[in-house]
């Protein structure tokens, strides 16, 4: 395994993810343990973007609790419905939230965060069975050229993972 991602192309977003893809590939080939994969996911995401936070909530009965992640401390658990996280699970697609503070019922984990976005994994089954959460210190950092790169990055774990 490398000990550490390379990026030769930092001029744009798109450019870091088209470097990442593989080498995310090579790091989740392999292993099977879905702990061990969505934690080197978000150490990987927050090395290559430097985001504030980048984590995982995982669906628990009624609720999404925090799994592996990287960034401040956060709150542990989420009610269906609740914050940005709970209403992307519930409704089962992904969130870009410009400006937390006009969220309506977002959870504020770190006064630091600005904009978020969130994307449902969706399990072998279709079931939604957990979710990235992103957070930003900037306000409007999430493009749709975001999502589907982050979605295809969901997918992959799922894949790797048998989740
Ligand atoms: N802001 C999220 C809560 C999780 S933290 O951002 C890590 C929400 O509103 O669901």
């Amino acid at each position: 395994m490398a000990e550490s991602l390379t990026f030769t192309n930092h001029s744009s977003r798109a450019s870091i993810y088209e470097e990442l893809f593989p080498q995310l590939e090579a790091l989740l080939a392999g292993e099977t343990d879905p702990v061990a994969n969505l934690a080197n996911a978000a150490a990987a995401l927050r090395e290559a973007f430097g985001f504030l936070w980048v984590g995982f909530y995982l669906v628990k009965g009624n609720e999404l609790v925090l799994g592996p992640f990287q960034g401040p401390i956060a709150c542990s658990r989420i009610g269906f419905g609740h914050g940005v996280c709970g209403t992307s699970w519930q409704r089962q697609e992904t969130m870009i939230v410009p400006n937390v503070d006009e969220f309506p019922g977002h959870i504020a984990c770190s006064s630091s965060s600005r904009s978020e976005i969130v994307v449902p994994i969706f399990g072998s089954d279709g079931s939604v069975i957990g979710v990235m959460d992103i957070d930003s210190d900037r306000l409007d950092d999430f493009s749709e050229n975001d999502a589907s790169n982050l979605e295809t990055i969901c997918n992959m774990l799922v894949r790797s993972s048998g989740l």
